[in-house]
């Protein structure tokens, strides 16, 4: 089958994991008769440098008519002026916002040979698996109003955290479809004891859980949910979570699984309907930031971005066996001992970003 790919490396370490996501991408294709377009385009700090915006018109359009898009990761210390008027961050925030993105999947696995790479003890480690489902186009990222202005007191500013019944019962109906088909668990984690929309969310998951009788549903308040994540990680198998608790809880999570580098993630309008033949677009990019201090050194970590890679077969391309095979492959290179600086706690053979994804898409 042929594919076309929609691109967007973006700055710092994004062009660096990208390219080996796409020459993995492009093994997968030799192996299994696929023809992949990659059609790259701009995004971020770069774009704001060369068209005066993060998220060129003709990126957007290119996002539009694809069959999937790869990401890489914007931002940079260049473009950190708090006075700027926009910012890399935009670009990515204005592309999961117009496509309608709104959830984002951050699986969090344990490769037995990374365990050591993680400074949690080994035993809390055992039998980690788990998934972060984020909402991730509503909540404090987006609500209204959001600014900073002058007053005779001082400067001030506002963020905004508000939600529709209809935005936390479609995340929530996301998470509860995941744990049908996982361990049945489903954490939905709020602050209701504080906030309003932490309170709504509470009641619309207990509701939305009654049409779930098979699923085990846990309201747990974020902050203990921040703590059990490291002191009893195993006990999770979905969790659900609004749009910044979900995006610190994934900082926090991959610390499990040894790196930043290792977690993918896939941004989607909802899970995929069996069978439906088109789908609609999606986004899929590695938990990670920028990471500036490293770009263009040869010592990112790519796999991240290559399983997001793996993800886009999977729920884009309905390319399941192809999805497995580039898993698999990952997994195969870790106990080969493969590894970048970041996860070479256990030892290993350090090898560069290029020579990783090479091994991995030679084993593809
Ligand atoms: C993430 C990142 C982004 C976010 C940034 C780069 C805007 O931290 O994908 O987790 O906050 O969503
Ligand atoms: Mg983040």
């Amino acid at each position: 089958m042929n594919f076309s790919i929609t691109v967007l490396p973006g700055d710092g370490i994004g062009p660096d994991v990208v390219s080996e996501a796409v020459k993995v991408m492009n093994a997968v294709g030799g192996r299994f008769g696929h023809s992949f377009d990659a059609e790259y385009g701009r995004v971020g700090g770069n774009a704001i440098d060369d068209f005066g915006t993060p998220l060129p018109d003709e990126t957007v359009e290119m996002c539009r008519e694809t069959d999937g898009i790869l990401f890489g990761a914007v931002g940079g210390p260049k473009w950190d002026d708090p006075r700027a008027p926009t910012r890399p961050e935009d670009g990515i925030l204005a592309i999961r916002k117009s496509l309608g993105l709104f959830a984002n999947l951050r699986p969090v696995k344990v490769y037995p040979q990374l365990i050591n790479s993680s400074p949690i003890k080994p035993h809390l480690l055992e039998g980690v698996d788990m998934i972060i489902v984020r909402e991730l186009t509503g909540g404090l990222y987006f609500g209204k109003p959001k600014r900073r202005w002058d007053t005779s007191r001082g400067r001030r500013g506002v963020d905004t955290l508000k939600y529709t019944e209809e935005e936390i019962e479609r995340i929530l109906r996301v998470g509860f479809d995941l744990a049908q088909g996982r361990r049945k668990r489903l954490t939905s984690v709020d602050k209701a004891n504080v906030l309003e929309t932490g309170r709504l969310w509470r009641e619309i998951a207990t509701e939305v859980g009654e049409d779930y009788p098979d699923v085990e549903l846990e309201h747990v308040l974020v902050d203990a949910a921040s703590m059990q994540l490291i002191s009893n990680p195993a006990h999770f198998d979905v969790i659900v979570a609004e749009n910044t608790f979900g995006d610190i809880l994934t900082d926090e999570a991959s610390v499990l699984a040894g790196s930043m580098g290792m977690l993918p993630s896939a941004s989607l309008s909802g899970l995929p309907k069996p069978g439906a033949r088109r789908r609609p677009v999606s986004l899929y990019e590695p938990i990670h930031g920028s990471a500036p201090d490293i770009a263009g050194q040869g010592i990112a970590n790519p796999i991240g971005t290559i399983l997001s890679m793996a993800s886009m077969l999977r729920y884009s391309l309905n390319l399941e066996a192809e999805a497995q095979a580039v898993e698999r492959s990952v997994e195969g290179v870790l106990a080969e001992g493969y590894r970048t600086p970041d996860i070479a706690g256990d030892g290993g053979e350090v090898v560069k970003t290029t020579e990783l994804g090479d091994v991995i898409a030679g084993r593809v």
